[in-house]
């Protein structure tokens, strides 16, 4: 391992300009105007597998195409499917970015562009990591296989399928993915539990037409505020959801979980101050870090109505929209919670309006198996990678493709973050700090001797 690790740590410049040349490329998996670039990223991932060693190609699916790539000549040895994506959230609001989002742009220690955190910077250091031990040993002590779609930010709605029809191909004995983040600087954290979601969006309907609301107001129903009623009544002050059923399926955490959140160094002072906040805001007899990671929560990302250009237009709105999402726990079901929301809005239409509920992506839950070797082996190596062991979380995004693994292929999956909570994924200036990138990198090229035979 001296060699590898040394052959890792001399590519360091390498490794860094491989990934600013990948994150030039807007790979919005969103944006259909993208669809051209967001190839052009699969394209671009499979050439850096192919050129190292790896038998890669991009396949076809409804949407986005799929990278896969395996390295098998390993007899008797373990089999370790490596996931990410190479698709990302767009930039939108431009303004807010000290450089262009798809200019990466090193800041200090940190690359700052869309995508360099979720998921470029993370896949590629496990790609550049998996692939140094392969050319500086000639072969992998385990056979590895990569699954990197250009689907995730949107909810993977095509991979469920190609992972049934290629399940040959993707048989593995455990998955790592590598699209979560540290608990902070040189915390670095497996990732135990990740949420799910459900994400409507709800159309309400009023007079056929804009009105005067001098006019016409008061003699018929506003689609906005018969909306914003709705809206309103779904969760109580605290954020406790009231929806009928809601909770039925959550499962409580244990004593020990909590003890290991509370064990876990946390500064709701400081997450405030950060976050520009005059106070935090949630669920009542839990902590900060519990209403994060372990509990249920239901948000408004959208709403749309009425006027809302410049100055003041008196109008009463024929229609009004919101878009909708519950985060979910272990052990609710994102099919029922969706259809038990679905006609708990219906309810709620005051005759005087119509309403449309249509679903967008949705995800499972993930809460990973605690007693496992791969677990234990992958501890090692980031003890050995980070230089420090690391500590358990429950994160709350969602990474559709987990709860997939295990039904269609059966296995579990091992969730790690290099990323750090600060890093502003989804958000402006996305960043990725390059010290971790390259722990990253180490801590695969140890895992796969962690788990050699
Ligand atoms: N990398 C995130 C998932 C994540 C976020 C893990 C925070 C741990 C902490 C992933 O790329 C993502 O954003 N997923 C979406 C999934 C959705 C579109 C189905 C999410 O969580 O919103
Ligand atoms: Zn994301």
């Amino acid at each position: 391992m001296k060699n590898v690790i040394e052959r890792l740590s001399g590519g360091r410049q390498e490794h860094i300009d491989r990934l600013v040349e990948w994150l030039r490329i807007p790979s919005i998996s969103t944006d259909s105007r993208r669809n051209g670039d967001v190839r052009q990223a699969g394209q671009w991932i499979l050439d850096e597998l192919s050129a190292s060693g790896f038998d890669a190609r991009l396949d076809e699916t409804a949407g986005h195409p799929v990278c896969f790539a395996s390295w098998t000549q390993a007899a008797d040895a373990p089999t370790v499917l490596i996931y990410g994506h190479y698709d990302v959230q767009p930039p939108e609001p431009l303004e807010l970015w000290r450089h262009g989002a798809f200019e990466p742009t090193l800041e200090g220690e940190n690359l700052i562009a869309r995508g360099a955190t979720d998921d470029k910077g993370q896949v590629l250091a496990l790609v550049r990591g998996v692939c140094g031990v392969l050319q500086e040993q000639g072969s992998l002590p385990i056979n590895v296989k990569f699954l990197i779609e250009g689907e995730e930010e949107i909810g993977s709605p095509n991979l469920a399928p190609y992972i049934e029809s290629h399940q040959e191909e993707l048989a593995a004995d455990v998955a790592v993915i590598a699209d979560c983040s540290q608990f902070g600087p040189g915390m670095p954290a497996i990732t135990v539990a990740l949420k799910g979601l459900v994400y409507l969006e709800i159309f309400v309907q009023g007079p056929n037409r804009d009105l005067h609301s001098g006019s016409f107001g008061g003699s018929v129903e506003n689609p906005a505020n018969a909306l914003t009623r709705i809206l309103g009544s779904l969760r109580d002050e605290e954020g406790h959801i009231t929806i009928p059923g809601f909770y039925d399926r959550v499962r409580d955490l244990t004593t020990e979980q909590r003890a290991a959140f509370a064990e876990l160094p946390f500064d709701d002072e400081g997450y405030r101050d950060e976050l520009g906040v005059p106070q935090l805001h949630g669920e009542a007899g839990w902590t900060t870090l519990e209403r994060k990671g372990a509990r249920p929560t239901l948000d408004i990302n959208g709403l749309l109505s009425g006027w809302t250009g410049e100055g003041a237009k008196t109008v009463l709105p024929a229609h009004a929209s919101a878009k909708l999402s519950m985060r979910l726990v272990a052990d609710q079901d994102p099919k029922e919670i969706e259809a038990l929301v679905t006609e708990h809005l219906h309810s709620l239409c005051p005759p005087s309006c119509t309403m449309k509920v249509s679903t967008h992506h949705g995800a499972e839950p993930v809460l990973v198996e605690r007693n496992s070797e791969w677990l234990e082996a992958a501890a090692r190596a980031i003890e050995k990678g980070f230089g420090k062991a690391p500590v358990y979380i429950h994160e709350g995004g969602s990474i559709p493709v987990v709860s997939d693994l295990k039904r269609i292929l059966g296995i579990d999956t091992i969730l790690l973050g290099l990323g750090l909570p600060d890093d502003n994924a989804h958000s402006p200036n996305e960043k990725f700090h390059l010290p971790d990138y390259q722990r990253g990198i180490e801590t695969i090229a140890w895992f796969l001797d962690e788990v050699a035979p």
